[in-house]
């Protein structure tokens, strides 16, 4: 009678389960033809890593014109204060903090988000964008590079999240983007460090979405995960890139990347690649042979050519 009962218990799981599958598709579907309205971003504080240049400074100036204050983080003092001035020059209104901070130093990354928290107040909306992309063949990378490849790209974004996550917790909101690469998805020759750390990154926002998801099982915590797959963005970032179909595999500038990270991130969107379609034409490859795969990317003919 009691397995019976289990049975039965079992039966309805599945059953619901399969209800669950349909509708997330159907709702899929729904979303490809009418997208999640953009959330406002006026008023949240949002930080930027290594906003003293490329994308960086693209999201720093975005999000001040949309509203939020912004809190600039850089290595590079320079760069930054040059971001913060532009942030000023938009409006009178519009606010920006510029703080010089190596993200790789955990110690240094809890001083100046505790500077952060005093003087700015609780960021809400984490950008983890600094990243550094040393170009050579593997064998020729030294220890030191490739500690400092995990340094910046990696370690930094659990230093930021432990520093910055406790209060979003807390509070029961807040929004943690990433910017991984499409190098995160795909081995690309003469960046082996760093498709590793972006594998990396692609895999903690994974699992810290896993972690806040089960902790939230009341669904009372608003808080969000964003990662982003750029291909190549006109920053100086590919020193020398390759590409045997410029007019179709061009660089993104800057800006259109930018464009499309915010949207992602307003729409609470988990992955998005840039241009989009790379994300869906990875997964559909991985599922033909292996040998299609190369074959496709020998004909593509694209990468990185080593750095003198
Ligand atoms: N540009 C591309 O083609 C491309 C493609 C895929 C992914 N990405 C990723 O996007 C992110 C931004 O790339 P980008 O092209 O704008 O790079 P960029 O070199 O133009 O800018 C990076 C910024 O990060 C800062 N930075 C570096 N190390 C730092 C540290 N230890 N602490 C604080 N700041 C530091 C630099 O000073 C610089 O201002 C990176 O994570 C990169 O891996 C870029």
């Amino acid at each position: 009678m009691v397995r019976a009962y289990g049975g039965v218990l079992v039966l309805a799981d599945v059953l619901l389960l399969l209800l669950k599958i349909l509708y997330y598709i159907g709702e899929g579907i729904y979303r490809l033809l009418v997208p999640v309205e953009e959330k406002s971003v006026a008023g949240e504080i949002v930080l930027v890593t290594g906003a003293g240049h490329g994308i960086g400074k693209e999201l720093a100036l975005k999000y001040a014109s949309l509203g939020a204050t912004v809190v600039c983080w850089d290595l590079n003092q320079q760069g930054n204060e040059e971001t913060v001035n532009e942030i000023k020059q938009i409006s009178a209104t519009t606010k920006a903090y510029g703080y010089k901070c190596d993200v790789s130093k955990r110690e240094e990354v809890f001083k100046v988000a505790e500077k952060v928290r005093v003087e700015v107040g609780n960021v809400t909306i984490l950008i983890n964008n600094a990243g550094i992309m040393p170009c050579r063949a593997f064998l020729d990378h030294t220890p030191e590079d490739i500690k400092r490849i995990f340094d910046i790209n990696v370690l930094a974004h659990c230093w930021t999240v432990q520093a910055f996550l406790p209060s979003m917790i807390q509070k029961n909101y807040g929004h943690i983007v990433a910017l991984s690469s499409m190098a995160g998805f795909l081995g690309v020759a003469n960046v082996a460090p760093y498709c590793a750390s972006k594998f990396a990154v692609r895999g903690l926002m994974e699992a810290l979405n896993e972690e806040i998801r089960s902790l939230n099982k009341e669904k009372t915590l608003n808080i969000n995960f964003t990662t982003i797959y750029p291909y190549m963005v006109d920053t100086g970032l590919c020193k020398k890139p390759r590409i045997r179909f410029p007019s179709i595999m061009a660089l993104v500038s800057p800006k259109e990347a930018v464009v499309e990270i915010v949207k992602a991130q307003r729409r609470n969107i988990r992955e998005l690649s840039i241009p989009a379609c790379w994300l869906y034409i990875n997964i559909l490859l991985r599922c033909a042979p292996e040998s299609c795969m190369r074959s496709i990317v020998d004909f593509l003919d694209s990468g990185l050519e080593t750095e003198s």
